[in-house]
């Protein structure tokens, strides 16, 4: 596990997009695992300014994002499909079609998970998962529970994570109850890990998730037995 502090938000923000475009400059074919939340924001818009400047093509590049809210579809402003296009995708020359986002909306949403997982399997895999991380410890929309929960699934949110979302939808009331999550199984088989964290409410969490014990009921915390994690963070 690699840890590095970060001075600020601006700072975390550049490291990471600086693991992402190594990445993509070593390996323009890569699958890229991408992540929602405020915390990527500062990450996303560095890498269009590089990409404006020339020094990133993501022509060649694929994407799988973690989760999405279920009942919501992409020209909702709230989904997470219309999140990844006006923060990120909208600003560099990746493929649309390249791009792939749980649908919250599928008509059987057990087979949409399936579907998801075998996307996953037929892109080959992840090369880099960019992950934030949940109050409670969730990654994607892992929550606490019982046992780590494998393959793409459906999640009911937990409490905390609808009020802390709930400054995206205006109120707690609007906050979808339930969502489509990438399982553990798919982010661990990542080749390469990179966790990021901003904002003195997650110190806790984050030290945690990378020293206390490895239990589902902090789902981050089997991050700790993945071979290449690189950590970024930064708690001011
Ligand atoms: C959401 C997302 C997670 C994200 C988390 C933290 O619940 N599903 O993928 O990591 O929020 O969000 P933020 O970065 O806004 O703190």
């Amino acid at each position: 596990m690699r840890i590095i502090e970060a001075k600020d938000y601006a700072d975390m923000s550049r490291k990471a997009a600086n693991v992402i475009s190594a990445q993509v400059i070593l390996e323009p074919r890569s699958v890229l695992g991408l992540a929602t939340g405020s915390t990527p924001i500062g990450a996303y818009k560095q890498l269009i300014d590089w990409y404006n400047k020339g020094d990133i093509d993501f022509s060649q590049t694929k994407s799988v994002n973690l989760d999405e809210y279920i009942g919501l579809d992409g020209s909702n402003d709230q989904s997470y499909r219309y999140f990844m296009n006006t923060n990120f995708f909208d600003g560099i020359n990746i493929k649309k079609e390249n791009t792939f986002v749980p649908n919250g909306k599928a008509p059987d949403m057990e087979a949409e998970c399936k579907r998801y997982d075998e996307l996953i399997k037929s892109l080959g895999g992840i090369d880099l998962q960019l992950l934030g991380i949940g109050h409670d410890g969730h990654i994607g929309f892992n929550e606490p529970g019982a046992a780590f929960e494998k393959t793409t699934h459906i999640v009911e949110l937990e409490e905390a994570t609808i009020k802390a979302n709930a400054r995206f939808f205006g109120s707690e009331e609007k906050v979808p109850k339930k969502a489509i999550t990438m399982g553990i199984k798919s982010i661990m088989q990542a080749k390469k890990l990179l966790l990021i964290a901003n904002g003195p409410d997650k110190k806790d969490i984050v030290e945690k998730a990378l020293h206390g014990p490895v239990t589902p009921m902090v789902p981050a915390s089997i991050l700790q037995f993945h071979p290449n994690l690189t950590v970024v963070y930064c708690f001011n």
